[in-house]
């Protein structure tokens, strides 16, 4: 989380820090800060406002910061309340240093401590603040003689510094006695170096580069880089000069807009037949063969010796990996379990032999998706399961971010930027990637006819012409429904079997963007606990799709009516669904594919809900587009 932007070079920072930060909002909305070094003056200004970046531009018109050298900041609190004393750039006693980080110091205490003993004085709550202390506190100790200039001075300070730090961070820094170099550095966290005309800058992120460039160079960890207006140098943690040469962005960066919709969230919904048709354009082109029944980029000694499959994610994306999982398994006759990243990282499971492990994160930067690989990977070399140890697969939606840098394979889902923080359309991507890997596996393992891998892909040929009415007609639906939950404080969605993780869903996306406490739960659950939550003022929503369940699922939604819950069906019409007091009909189509349907009445069930109660839907209270802290 937040988001880090620096510049020098011959224009007016100012202006430039403020489209970086535009574009890094999704990491963070708290508060923003900027501050830039007037060479004339060898003065540093920092400006800094609490909660969205137009508080920040605002201020920044009126007050003004000069200086063709600067750093940014977006920030989504950690350590300190979102104020404006601990909005990022923090500097040291003196005023004259300044740093923006990313990340956690986890040892920010003791250093506090330390500096205090000393008489550094603190002025904020968060845990960045030791930093600009630091490198003031070296920068004394630095014998300042010789050739050297003042910016050779300050990279040394910072390198030194980034021994003291143990945790995570992205940083960069301006000391306003240097106005022709910036330092940055990074451990764990991404920062990339962009190459622009007449000036070099530094981001969390691609897309705050890519309105300047499209030249870049990731940061290696624990590296140190001076930039000036003339090119940048890269040092590691030793000090020894690195090089390397930059490249050029690939993917689309562009900024999305919302054309005439009133909400990111509502347009990403809205584009989910074009990421399906994208898709099986890509995937599933006419005039495969049966042998090779689908277009992966994978070559065919990717799947040799493949024996099992772990999935690691976080949120939305772990929702989308049981999805996954049900299918690898039940169609494909691949045992796979599904992680939550966060507790892999602490209490992974005995190693098992001949396993691939999968990460899924849309963003490509979640902390904990990308450490719990990297530890997997590295367990692995260790045992000496030296082929899966490198064996690793990445689904992801961002092909310049973090995890194509980390992970051999990769699997783009191709659904274009998705702004509001709320996965719909990347959502829908990642099952249909699992679908893709579903159908590969099939036909490799001959656990299924061809036959039947014939008719899933033609039922997945027919998704995109489905979903453009479905998308439709329940933005009608939803939009009438959502009267009813005007009072309602607690939901509760059940499913079974492949849509139980659609229940999931549901009742995440209800949490996230209308602070309706919800739950997912697995419908056959219910009577051993959950049941006793049920009464009039709480609906259940149940996704009740044809298929081995469908019976069941009605006979637990029947459960839940009798306790004089308001019962929502996801269903096909007319299929035993007199039950519902209220139906979001969803096509009649296989179970396999059902949750590419099931879902969509979910989604816009909830945006609408959040909708009436004029929430702020694509950038909901305390949450954050990318997750890049642990
Ligand atoms: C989705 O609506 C959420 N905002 C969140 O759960 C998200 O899916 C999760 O943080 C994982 O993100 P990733 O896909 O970028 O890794």
């Amino acid at each position: 989380m937040c988001g880090i932007v620096a510049v020098i070079g011959s224009r007016e920072a100012a202006p430039l820090l403020l489209e970086g930060l535009q574009r890094l909002e999704y990491r963070g909305y708290d508060s923003a800060g900027i501050a830039t070094v007037d060479a004339a003056k060898s003065s540093l200004t920092c400006k800094r406002a609490q909660g969205k970046l137009v508080n920040l531009v605002k201020l920044v018109d009126d007050q003004g910061a000069l200086g063709q050298l600067g750093i940014g900041h977006t920030r989504w609190a950690t350590h300190g309340k979102p104020e404006v004393r601990n909005a990022h750039p923090h500097r040291d006693s003196s005023g004259g240093i300044a740093v923006v980080q990313n990340g956690i110091i986890e040892n920010h205490s003791s250093l506090r401590k330390e500096l205090e003993s000393q008489g550094y004085e603190f002025a904020s709550d968060t845990d960045t603040e030791v930093i600009p202390h630091l490198i003031s506190r070296e920068l004394n100790l630095i014998k300042r003689e010789g050739e050297t200039s003042n910016s050779t001075w300050l990279l040394e300070a910072v390198r030194k510094v980034s021994f003291q730090l143990e945790g995570a961070y992205a940083l960069a820094v301006i000391w306003e006695e240097t106005p022709e170099a910036l330092v940055v550095a990074k451990r764990q966290t991404p920062l990339l170096i962009g190459f622009g005309e007449g000036e070099f800058l530094c981001a969390s992120d691609t897309p705050a580069l890519a309105g300047f460039t499209r030249t870049i160079l990731p940061m290696e960890d624990d590296e140190v880089g001076l930039l000036t207006p003339l090119g940048i140098e890269l040092y590691d943690s030793l000090g020894k000069r690195q090089q390397r040469s930059p490249s050029l962005l690939k993917g689309q960066e562009d900024v999305a807009t919302k054309n005439n919709f009133r909400h990111f969230m509502l347009k990403e919904i809205y584009e989910q037949s074009e990421t399906a048709r994208l898709w099986t354009d890509r995937y599933l082109p006419l005039g495969l063969s049966d042998e090779a029944p689908i277009a992966l980029p994978f070559e065919d000694s990717f799947y040799e010796g493949i024996e099992r499959i772990q999935i690691l994610a976080c949120g939305t994306s772990r929702h989308a990996a049981m999805v996954g999982a049900h299918l690898l398994e039940q169609f494909a006759g691949i045992p796979t379990t599904v992680f939550y990243a966060s507790e892999f990282r602490y209490a992974p499971p005995p190693l098992t032999s001949h396993t691939l492990t999968i990460g899924v994160t849309q963003s490509g930067e979640t902390a904990d998706t990308l450490a719990a690989l990297a530890m997997e990977a590295k367990r692995r070399a260790v045992y000496g399961d030296i082929a899966f140890a490198s064996h690793q697969l990445g689904i992801t939606n961002r092909l310049e971010s973090s995890i194509t840098r980390q992970v051999p394979n990769i699997l783009d889902i191709g659904a274009g930027i998705e702004v509001g923080v709320a996965a719909t359309k990347t959502f829908l991507g990642q099952l249909l990637a699992f679908y893709g890997l579903t159908i590969s596996f099939a036909s490799r393992s001959k656990q299924c006819s061809s036959k039947e891998v014939s008719k899933l892909i033609n039922e997945l040929r027919s998704v995109p012409s489905q979903l453009i009415t479905l998308i439709k007609q329940h933005d009608e639906i939803a939009e009438q429904l959502s009267q009813q939950f005007v009072d309602v404080q607690n939901v509760i969605f059940i499913g079974r079997g492949i849509n139980y993780p659609i229940a999931l869903e549901g009742a995440l996306k209800l949490k996230e963007i209308s602070y309706i406490h919800a739950e997912g739960y697995p419908a056959g659950e219910m009577k051993h606990g959950p049941i006793a939550l049920l009464e009039r003022r709480v609906p259940v929503i149940s996704v009740a799709t044809p298929g081995v369940v469908f019976d069941k699922v009605l006979s637990n939604a029947q459960e839940a009516k009798a306790r004089d819950s308001q019962l929502i069906g996801v269903a096909p019409e007319g299929r035993a669904t007199e039950v519902f007091d209220a139906l979001l009909p969803i096509p009649e189509v296989s179970e396999w594919i059902s949750p590419l349907f099931s879902v969509v009445p979910l989604q816009l069930l909830s945006y609408h809900i959040a909708a009436n109660r004029g929430l702020d839907i694509d950038q909901p209270r305390n949450l954050a587009k990318s997750v890049t802290v642990e």
